[in-house]
């Protein structure tokens, strides 16, 4: 199975911090921000990767990462993203990378403590479909938001004000062939992006979305200054430790 990181975007809720760098690259206690989604991938098992970056810092991603071998990588992919579409568009930049395999995609800004090795292992043997990653919070407003019934997604929501269940949807997502074919029916969300919760919609209408709810810690550490300090601080006090 291949890996897409996804680490474009402008960063605009971590400003001024990403006035001069791409929030991926923004320090997360002792290492950079994109270090720990990267390790999460090759902890479990993907070793073919391409990271989807963006905005005016894109170089500094191949001064930092060069070809991998500092993480026993032999090739790392990388790949452009014009503007800022949201994260499906961002995605859909892989198609060619990818070429037809099932893939792992990994929110650049995504911090988890669960080991994903016989997750991906699992996903590889299934015939179709996707699977999503839900971790229970405290306010999940700020989240993707599944309705379960049974146990069975019935819908996704993104940042519901009324949130249906206590899950988000975290940044780690497994895809079949056909996650392309659907992000080039998208059209852009109120908030002027392609919406990963769309993609995600079409695999539960279709009946082949699963999931799993994680045990361990997981933060989403650009998505607000809380959370980005909540992320510096549980890998400083070794609250979380995946390297
Ligand atoms: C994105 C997704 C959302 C998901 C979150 C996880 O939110 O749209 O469904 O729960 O990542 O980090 P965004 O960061 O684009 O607001």
């Amino acid at each position: 199975m291949k890996g897409v990181i996804l680490a474009g975007g402008l960063g605009t809720r971590l400003l001024p911090l990403t006035k001069i760098t791409n929030k991926h690259l923004l320090p997360v206690y002792d290492k950079p921000m994109i270090y720990y989604p990267l390790n999460t991938l090759i902890k479990g098992g993907i070793d073919d990767i391409m990271i989807v970056t963006g905005g005016n810092n894109a170089g500094d991603f191949l001064r930092l990462l060069g070809n991998g071998s500092d993480f026993g990588l032999k090739h790392i992919n990388y790949t452009y993203q014009e503007g800022h579409g949201g994260i499906a568009a961002a995605l859909s930049l892989a198609e060619h990378f990818v070429d037809g395999e099932k893939i792992v995609v990994i929110l650049g800004d995504n911090i988890f403590e669960d080991n994903i090795e016989s997750a991906v292992k699992e996903f590889e043997k299934r015939e179709e479909g996707a699977k999503i990653f839900l971790k229970k919070i405290k306010d999940p407003t700020r989240y993707g938001v599944p309705e379960i019934k049974g146990n069975k997604i019935i819908k996704i929501e993104e940042k519901p004000k009324n949130p249906k269940s206590s899950y988000a949807v975290t940044g780690l997502y497994m895809y079949d062939e056909k996650v392309f074919n659907i992000i080039k029916t998208l059209k852009p969300s109120a908030r002027g992006e392609l919406e990963i919760t769309d993609v995600n919609n079409a695999y539960v209408k279709e009946g082949t979305m699963k999931y799993s709810i994680l045990n361990g810690l997981w933060t989403d550490a650009g998505s607000s200054f809380e959370s980005y300090y909540r992320a510096n601080k549980w890998v400083a006090e070794g609250l979380i430790s995946i390297f």
